[in-house]
């Protein structure tokens, strides 16, 4: 591989190299690589070359989303069905005195001529709509993870992106780290020889209730987010940061981290589905609380024999963040019939340390590369090439999410065809019923055009 960059020496690119191997746990052969390829990348726009950004759904990760975005462009407009939110981020993102527009209808943002991007960090059941309207209006979309609530919007999605011909990066962001790339390589590789298994586990749910309504609070259009979803008196915990614990608006931590987690997983497995799904909950929700199990397990079969286990852990908090250090953390281990290969947010371990340090051959499989989620998303915005999590593979990877807790609120073992993208079989009638949803009106699809 030619290290040869114009402003920087070899020795000082490999003594960089070894700092960034021993900061990251990462093998040095993998930096090496990683950074002369990275050397390659689209460089960053001029300072009078930055695209006008709008956030939709200014909470918890649309401030991080757009603060992030920030670095490539200017945000501009910032979009909240709750006032506070809104004006907050608006504060926040003002820059020289110079405040973003404020909307509270995203479908007005669509109509900005300012707005070039958009960062969509609306709750799942949001997700779909707002993509779709951004995708008409030719504006290119950072859009949160798990980018659909149903498979049925995930597959209309796809068709309109494509023929919208804007850019889609999913916010699947563990894509972009290079210990998760660096473990599907390794398992797509045989480095463990044949894949036998992959465990996932996942952060345990909320598991509480029963709930109290309360008067909306000001500057809530509390119909407006509710959206699509039926409509029921405003309670607090069905909005804000816990709405993910709700099959009305999203899919428990099987879609929440199951978006993440069983996205890498889908990765190294390089299977477009698994054809048999068993879900199984672990406990029951307390009526009138969150709706979704928050434990369980689900294995998924492949047509190789190939299994997926999936199950949660009490051991992390819905954060993620360990509670119990001697517990089970969330993360993948692949098992195959030579060994195994553990990653999550913390690092990269194997069986054998050699698994990780000796280099892969010139003609390994290699898988798409970026060291940068947002990065990656706005070289494509500018280069108009397929971003890593496109809206194919971010489809796919949430239809993974909902197989699952289509298995768990069936309770039945399902067969999936993946070409068709509806179950067969036993149970299938029942199972196909979940595959899109009844959208209250007037937050259908014609809401968007
Ligand atoms: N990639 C990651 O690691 C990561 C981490 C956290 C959250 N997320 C995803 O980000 C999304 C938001 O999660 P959060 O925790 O920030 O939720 P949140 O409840 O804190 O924020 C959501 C915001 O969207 C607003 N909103 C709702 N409907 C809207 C609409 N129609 N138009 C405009 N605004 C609307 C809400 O009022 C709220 O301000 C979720 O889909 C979640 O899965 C991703």
């Amino acid at each position: 591989m030619d290290t040869s960059f114009p402003n920087i020496s070899r020795r000082r690119f490999l003594q960089r190299c070894a700092t960034l191997a021993a900061m990251t746990g990462l093998p040095l052969w993998f930096i090496t690589q990683r950074e002369a390829e990275a050397a390659e990348t689209v460089p960053m726009p001029s300072p009078n070359d930055r695209p006008g950004i709008a956030l939709v759904g200014c909470g918890g990760m649309g401030k991080g989303d757009a603060k992030n975005a920030s670095r490539f462009g200017e945000i501009v407009a910032v979009c909240d069905v709750d006032r506070t939110h809104a004006e907050i981020a608006a504060k926040m993102f003002t820059v020289d005195g110079k405040v973003p527009k404020i909307y509270s209808d995203f479908r007005k943002v669509m109509a900005d001529p300012d707005v070039h991007i958009v960062v969509n960090a609306t709750p799942d059941h949001w997700h779909t709509l707002v993509n779709i309207a951004a995708a008409r209006a030719k504006k290119d979309v950072y859009g949160e993870k798990p980018l659909t609530l149903t498979i049925d919007e995930g597959r209309r999605l796809v068709k309109i992106v494509h023929e919208n011909g804007i850019v889609l990066q999913t916010g699947t962001q563990q894509r972009s780290d290079p210990r998760f790339r660096l473990a599907c390589e390794l398992v797509r590789n045989e480095r463990i020889g044949k894949l036998v298994r992959a465990n996932v586990w996942l952060p345990a749910g909320l598991r509480d209730g029963p709930f109290a309504s309360s008067p909306v609070p000001d500057g809530l259009d509390w119909d407006f987010w509710q959206g699509q979803a039926p409509a029921f008196d405003y309670v607090k915990q069905r909005c804000h940061g816990t709405f993910r614990f709700w099959y009305d608006y999203s899919g428990g931590t099987m879609t929440d981290w199951g978006a993440h987690h069983n996205d890498i997983a889908y990765w190294a497995i390089g299977q477009l589905a698994p054809h048999e799904i068993e879900g199984t909950p672990l406990s029951q929700p307390i009526p009138g609380g969150y709706t979704t199990f928050a434990d369980y397990k689900v294995k998924y079969t492949y047509a190789d024999g190939v299994e997926l286990n999936i199950a949660t852990t009490q051991d992390d908090t819905i954060y993620g963040v360990h509670r119990n250090p001697k517990g089970q953390p969330n993360g993948i281990k692949f098992e195959g019939t030579n060994g195994w290969i553990w990653v999550n947010r913390d690092g990269i371990s194997a069986s054998d340390p050699s698994i990780l340090t000796a280099p892969l051959p010139e003609d390994a499989i290699r898988l798409y590369e970026s060291n940068n989620h947002m990065g990656n998303f706005f070289d494509c915005v500018r280069s108009r090439k397929l971003p890593i999590c496109d809206v194919e593979t971010g489809h796919r990877s949430a239809t993974m999410c909902h197989l699952g807790a289509i298995s768990m609120r069936t309770g039945k073992k399902l067969k999936w065809d993946a070409a068709m993208e509806r179950f067969v079989g036993w149970h299938a009638h029942k199972a196909n019923a979940y595959v899109s949803r009844e959208m209250r009106k007037p937050y259908d699809y014609s809401f968007v055009g």
